[in-house]
């Protein structure tokens, strides 16, 4: 269930209209519903009521300030795999004992951080990793309280890209050798052994492989403590799946996946973690987009639109399916089949193919829904497209929480080498002066201030991206 829904033929955010936002800030853009990520956080804790669990969502899923304060002031915790994350979550306010430090690969420099700042759980993926740990925490006389994340070889029936619970899948440690590197881990300086961790994959509907995964977990917590390990926590990972396609794939409810775990976890007396990330926003964010032109080529119609796999490559990247509602209902037509694609030099550059959608024109806006999870996160400047704006709704208010990245920013990152710039040309030690910023061109006032200065409107210059 989500916020976004059509009043008097318009399409609204709450109680704002998406024509309303896009006047504000220009296209494309994120958009988040504050109710809907609060309202997903609540049937979440509602589920596991009794059970009092640890909710750490995983920051990863959608990293802004602003949706980690929303949820940090429910009370939730977080899941991070890298510093940044780390560095996210405590900016936004959670406690240092509600942050999970995941990841395949944490730097030398990443452990150190996490261990100065006193997180509460390293979750270990590998042997060496434990050995890192150990010495760090030895060096900084500090204790890491671990978990292992355990690869139970269970086959999450998910897409490949996003499965993690096969044993060819780079995550955890092998069930196998779980005894082992528990013993080991046990003896280890700087180390306190307290739980267990899988996850299996992302954008799970079937429930079975994750009851499959969560009796191996039962049982391995079981055989540890026979071996005189403490064993406090479960963390159970996240991978719920969300509804993504209207009328097919309804994903299983909280309720149902929370039954599970009361099952394969009954009368076992130990603290159970969640990272859930999609549940969570995926349906509380939606990616709006201009619509530049209509195309006819020789076998298909393209609605070729201002956003682009740039800005959401989960199309491109996982076939993943994203519903296209018109934000007017007003165009009146048969429904047409076409292709939504952005401007990018690429085939593969779609938001959708195939889609049956009312007419569309150009200016007309649409919403690329159930973006709020993975879509922001991974976008990137391909093309030389700056980052979108991100904006969250709350009743009938809404800011910008993120600006439009100027191409001022774009391109200032990139720096000239000495020798491309003439006063450096005959420096004996090129070392000594760092190479000046590429200054941009000068450009057209009515282009120069998009997204600049805290608190401006971020609208794109006319007849570009905006
Ligand atoms: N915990 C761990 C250890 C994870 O690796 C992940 C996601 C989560 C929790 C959160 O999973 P969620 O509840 O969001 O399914 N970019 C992909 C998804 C990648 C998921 C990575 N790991 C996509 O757009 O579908």
């Amino acid at each position: 269930m989500h916020h976004f829904a059509y009043k008097g033929g318009e399409l609204y955010a709450e109680k704002v209209s998406l024509e309303r936002i896009a006047e504000a800030v220009g296209t494309p853009f994120y958009c988040y519903s504050t109710a809907t990520i609060e309202r997903h956080y609540k049937v979440l804790a509602q589920a596991f009521k009794g059970l009092d669990p640890l909710i750490c969502y995983a920051v990863k899923a959608n990293s802004n300030q602003a949706v980690l304060t929303t949820l940090a002031r429910l009370g939730a915790g977080m899941d991070v795999v890298s510093e940044g994350e780390i560095r996210r979550a405590l900016t936004a306010g959670v406690k240092p004992d509600k942050i999970i430090f995941a990841g395949v690969g944490k730097t030398r420099g990443e452990i150190a951080f996490a261990l100065r700042h006193g997180v509460c759980q390293f979750n270990v993926e590998s042997d060496q990793e434990i050995d890192f740990i150990s010495e760090i925490a030895t060096h900084l006389g500090a204790r890491a309280k671990v978990a292992l994340r355990i690869n139970p070889d269970v086959d999450a029936k998910t897409h490949k890209k996003i499965a993690t619970g096969k044993g060819e899948a780079k995550f955890g440690i092998p069930y196998k050798d779980a005894m082992r590197l528990y013993a080991k881990a046990d003896r280890l300086a700087g180390i306190d052994v307290n739980g267990v961790h899988m996850h299996i994959g992302s954008q799970l509907t079937d429930l079975a492989p994750v009851e499959k995964a969560f009796t191996l977990m039962r049982q391995l917590v079981v055989r540890l403590r026979a071996e005189g390990h403490d064993i406090g926590h479960v963390d159970l990972g996240g991978g719920l799946g969300v509804p993504y396609k209207a009328g097919s794939e309804i994903p299983p409810h909280p309720d149902d996946y929370a039954q599970i775990v009361r099952k394969c976890f009954a009368g076992l007396d130990v603290k159970l973690m969640l990272e859930p990330g999609r549940l969570i926003v995926a349906n509380a964010g939606i990616l709006v987009s201009r619509v530049i032109a209509v195309k006819k080529g020789s076998e298909r119609t393209f609605v070729v639109v201002d956003a682009a796999m740039n800005d959401l490559i989960r199309p491109t990247l996982y076939e993943a399916h994203h519903e296209i509602w018109p934000a007017s209902e007003k165009r009146k037509g048969n429904n047409v089949l076409v292709d939504v694609v952005g401007p990018i030099c690429e085939t593969g550059d779609y938001l959708a193919l195939g889609r049956k959608l009312p007419p569309l024109a150009a200016e007309d806006l649409i919403a690329v829904m159930s973006a709020g999870a993975y879509g922001a996160v991974q976008a990137g400047t391909y093309n030389s497209r700056p980052l979108v704006p991100e904006v969250l709704v709350r009743g009938d208010q809404f800011a910008v929480v993120r600006q439009r990245q100027t191409y001022d920013e774009l391109i200032g990152l990139d720096r000239l080498a000495p020798w491309q710039t003439a006063s450096q040309q005959p420096s004996p030690n090129p070392e000594r002066a760092p190479p000046p910023a590429v200054k941009p061109p000068a450009r057209k006032p009515e282009a120069a201030s998009a997204g600049a200065g805290a608190g401006a409107a971020t609208k794109r210059p006319s007849g570009g991206r905006r």
